[in-house]
């Protein structure tokens, strides 16, 4: 989802656009020798390839040109229109629309006359489907196994008929509010996470409709809260500890689970109350009166912020959850180590000793990029009863301009912070303000994080129209397209400096016939062979649909030269998001949100062209015709 919200960051730290024009200038004088410098960041890919290093499936790591991707481009000219469209070589199959039955209750259809009651929607696939994981039954099946996927929003009038909604006015503009608190938790259901069982059966993914392991997470499902922040008054508020809301990115454990980011939470609480007025941390944190106009508040008074302990109510919100897919009478534990922020995803890797260090995108425009570093080697840690991601230290990223960067420790014992808060519990519930005092680097609106096979960490900065300061080094004034950005950490993901560099900029892709066009970045994945996909969540160029295209981090061009192939499109109105593959790699899982916007006049997908179904977002399950690997 790409909301359009005010800056909440006022902190006056300096923006990554002007640290990049100083960078950039820089950059022309110093590629030349840094290239030549065998293990300096710039020149670590070619290093690599050059000796041939790591072999992949198709041979030799290297470039695109040495056999990395080997498929033909959906080309500019084919991407657009109602259905989905995918590169020759290749073929889809669509699988768990939203309202799909998991526990053997009806399925919802997309018939425009009726939708998901609240039983029904707890028991079905929810909407917007996002980031998501597949965990294999058996540890090397490819065949068989959860799938664990987030939910991240669902527009009013699109989950709910007619006869629940209120037509309202409010400040000038049309809004559509549920009517009761029967279409509030139609609404509340339809957001969350669901775990579900699926397999290939005679050569086609399904659903394993009542299978002991599909369940569905929302905000009215028990939680858990773990590290720092559990038991503090921070988030005693009056309600029992429920749910999970605007579940947006994702990551996964070395151990097994699933973690799903709550990203813009602060959407779903408002007030009833016209005088009420947010707090500087509420306001930090983009809670305002009036959210985004979901009106769970009018029914559900945990949502009304200006009600008593309601304040600690939101603190809930904005966490990493942990969610076991193997054990489905076990609680989602908020992993409050890691932060509140507007978490878009986490990309967890294994750092030196053993550490597990977690990178981590804060989706809004100027907010910053994160790492957290468990205490110590992370088998050691469970071995002792204790969760890797409950004791650790939180960084946030400062970018120097000469190309090296800082990893800014959030804690209590920093006499910066120690002025502000009086616990660690606080400073993680109000990482953003915490960030701020350390002088971290505003940057345009990041998105995935995803750790690459050669160790550099690739972010997407989906874009920020809002940029007004630029030079004549920088192209990103205003940065409407975003661009890539990478960092290589020190000390195996463990230290507290790091070398970046920009991977790509997306708007040097589309000039005139410029067949690798894209816009707005957003879902990112490194394959362990060097493939770099991308996904778009934004208009994109030439008549585009949204898209996923593969890249090569071995790729030597400039930002602006670099190679870039669409293998998928989407459907006019849709965002592409969430990627996960089969143990083998030749299953790839993507979906597509919010297609056609809800519009059947724009797009019936996936139901037939012509029916009058509404569209329903949904997963495609993507095989190479020849049976390879997804990419090549
Ligand atoms: Fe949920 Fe920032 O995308
Ligand atoms: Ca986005
Ligand atoms: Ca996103």
């Amino acid at each position: 989802m790409s909301h359009d919200e005010e800056i909440s960051n006022k902190s006056g730290n300096r923006p990554f656009d002007e640290v990049l024009g100083v960078y950039a200038s820089r950059r022309k004088l110093l590629v030349g020798s840094l290239t030549l410098a065998a293990g300096s960041f710039l020149s670590g890919g070619s290093a690599m390839a050059a000796k041939g290093g790591k072999k992949g499936p198709n041979g030799p790591v290297g470039q695109f040109r040495e056999g990395l991707s080997n498929f033909t481009p959906v080309p500019v000219a084919e991407g657009s229109g109602p259905m989905p469209n995918i590169a020759e070589e290749y073929d889809y199959q669509v699988l768990i629309p939203w309202g799909t039955s998991i526990n053997g209750g009806p399925s919802y259809d997309g018939d425009p006359l009726t939708r998901p009651t609240s039983q029904e929607q707890a028991n079905q696939i929810g909407i917007g489907h996002d980031g998501m994981w597949f965990f294999p039954k058996n540890r090397r099946s490819n065949d068989h196994g959860m799938l664990a996927i987030n939910h991240e929003f669902g527009d009013n009038r699109h989950v709910l008929p007619a006869h629940l909604l209120d037509e309202v006015d409010r400040g000038g503009q049309t809004v559509y509010l549920p009517k009761d608190l029967e279409a509030t938790r139609r609404s509340q259901h339809a957001h969350g996470v669901s775990v579900v069982e699926i397999a290939r059966k005679k050569g086609s993914w399904q659903l394993l409709n009542g299978s002991r392991y599909n369940r569905r997470i929302h905000v009215n499902t028990e939680v858990a809260f773990s590290g720092p922040v559990a038991g503090s008054d921070l988030i005693d508020s009056p309600w029992p500890m429920m749910g999970t809301v605007n579940n947006c990115a994702n990551g996964y454990t070395p151990w097994g689970t699933y973690l799903t980011c709550e990203e813009n939470f602060n959407g779903y609480f408002a007030s009833t109350d016209s005088n009420w007025v947010a707090d500087e941390m509420q306001d930090r944190y983009g809670i305002n009166a009036r959210g985004f106009d979901y009106g769970w508040e009018l029914h559900d008074p945990r949502f009304d912020i200006s009600q008593p302990g309601n304040d600690k109510e939101a603190n809930r919100f904005g966490w990493i959850v942990e969610i076991d897919p193997m054990d489905p009478s076990s609680r989602p534990i908020k992993r409050t180590a890691l932060g509140r922020v507007k978490h878009e995803g986490v990309a967890l890797t294994v750092g030196r000793g053993g550490r597990a260090v977690a990178y981590m995108g804060d989706d809004q425009r100027f907010d910053y990029i994160y790492k957290f570093v468990s205490l110590s080697n992370w088998k050691s840690m469970r071995a002792q009863g204790l969760s890797p991601l409950d004791h650790g230290s939180l960084y946030v990223a400062r970018f120097n301009d000469d190309g090296s960067g800082n990893w800014l420790e959030l804690t209590i014992d920093n006499p910066l912070l120690a002025g502000k808060f009086a616990t660690q519990a606080e400073v993680l519930t109000y990482a953003r303000v915490a960030a701020d005092l350390l002088g971290a680097t505003p940057m345009d609106r990041p998105e995935w994080t995803t750790v690459a096979p050669n160790g550099d960490v690739y972010c997407t900065l989906t874009n920020n129209s809002q940029r007004t300061q630029a030079n004549g080094a920088n192209p990103l004034a205003p940065n409407s397209d975003g661009h890539i950005i990478r960092w290589r950490d020190s000390d195996k993901h463990v230290g507290a400096t790091f070398e970046w560099d920009i991977f790509i900029i997306a708007r040097d892709t589309h000039s005139d016939g410029d067949e690798r066009t894209f816009s707005d970045p957003d879902g990112l994945w490194a394959d362990p062979d060097g493939r770099l996909f991308i996904q778009t969540d934004g208009g994109q160029k030439k008549g585009l649909n949204n898209q996923m295209l593969v890249a090569s981090i071995f790729d030597e061009g400039a930002p602006g030269e670099l190679e870039v192939k669409r293998l998928f499109t989407g459907v006019s109105g849709d965002e592409i998001t969430g990627i996960t593959v089969t143990p083998d790699r030749r299953t790839m899982f993507i979906n597509t949100q919010h297609p056609g916007n809800g519009d059947p006049a724009v797009t019936n997908f996936p139901a037939p062209q012509g029916s009058n179904k509404i569209p329903r977002d949904c997963t495609f399950v993507i095989t190479r015709k020849d049976g390879g690997i997804i990419g090549s």
